[in-house]
């Protein structure tokens, strides 16, 4: 998009980290934007400091793994704008016990974050994309995967494989848009560590969806993400990258070059017909708060 004053936004996972950073930074270039997250609190009280800042928001409570509540959502938008012209597919949730192996996570584990981080993401494009189709203006939508979504290795088993999926769908909907030379940009945002609320992610899983039992994370873990919480990237920074992004029509936004090393080895592994690489996620959390932490002396 070249430019994105007077248009409309839609983000999804708007009351807290990134969501939340992405919408503010939106609304400050001149968008409408509409709050959509299942923290109802959290989200009336981001609309109403967002609007006390003169901003024009509309919060619509919203579960992103309902395709009811997203029909909703663009029903709601379009009474409230008539129009949507950037869709944020950000709500996203990790479940605990980041250093457990792939069948260690009970199902509930699985189910709760692909209903999130997968069907999320699509349910937001089989309702949107027909309609900025249909608008035929210029349309940008970013969906947020992550860094692990490019790298092999035993941590982050479930949460990885979700973001895995979330690149695939983003890579194929750009593919897609593409040969039918509609004139909707797209984007990838891959952080890596960024300050927000997401080890917290636990307090929205609905009651069915719980698990067998909430598992400790791992001290080493923590440890890393302990160090790098001091340096981390704060949301307000992605959200200047997202902007960059839409207005420059940029696919990949990548938050770091940090765990560059593990994409390319993952990569060179595949074509070598090696072994996976198997990199140590706790290692390459402290490498990045080192790269921080020397961008910032
Ligand atoms: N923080 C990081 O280090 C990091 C790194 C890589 C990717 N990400 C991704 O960034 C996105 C935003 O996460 P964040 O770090 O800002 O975390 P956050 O917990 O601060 O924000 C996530 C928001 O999503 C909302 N949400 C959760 N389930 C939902 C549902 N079913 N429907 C609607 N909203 C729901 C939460 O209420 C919350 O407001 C996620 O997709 C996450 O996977 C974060």
């Amino acid at each position: 998009m070249r430019d994105v004053a007077d248009r409309v936004a839609v983000v999804t996972g708007a009351a807290s980290g990134i969501g939340r950073a992405m919408a503010n930074r939106l609304a400050s270039a001149g968008m409408s934007v509409v709050l959509a997250d299942v923290e109802e609190a959290a989200l009336s009280q981001a609309a109403a400091e967002m609007a006390r800042d003169g901003h024009r928001v509309l919060a619509v409570c919203t579960d992103v793994s309902k395709p009811d509540d997203i029909d909703t959502l663009a029903r709601r938008t379009l009474d409230a704008f008539g129009a949507v012209h950037v869709l944020c597919n950000n709500a996203g949730v990790v479940p605990r016990g980041r250093l457990q192996a792939v069948w260690e996570h009970p199902l509930d584990d699985w189910a709760w974050t692909f209903d999130v981080n997968v069907f999320g993401v699509l349910h937001g494009l089989r309702k949107f994309v027909p309609i900025m189709l249909a608008q035929d203006t210029e349309c940008h939508i970013v969906n947020t995967g992550s860094i692990v979504g490019f790298i092999s290795g035993s941590a982050h088993a479930v949460y990885s494989t979700s973001k895995f999926a979330v690149t695939r769908i983003t890579e194929g909907l750009h593919a897609a848009l593409r040969q039918r030379s509609s004139r909707i940009g797209v984007s990838l945002l891959c952080p890596g560590v960024v300050r927000t609320n997401i080890r917290e992610a636990d307090r929205n899983r609905p009651a069915g969806r719980r698990g067998d039992a909430v598992e400790p994370e791992a001290a080493t873990y923590n440890d890393a993400i302990a160090e790098m919480d001091a340096v981390a990237m704060e949301p307000s920074e992605v959200a200047g990258m997202v902007l960059d992004a839409i207005l420059q029509n940029r696919f990949y936004v990548f938050t770091t070059d940090a765990w560059d090393e593990a994409i390319a080895a993952r990569s060179a592994g595949i074509l070598a017909r090696a072994d996976p690489a198997s990199p140590d996620m706790v290692e390459l959390i402290r490498r990045e708060g080192r790269a921080r932490r020397g961008s910032l002396t």
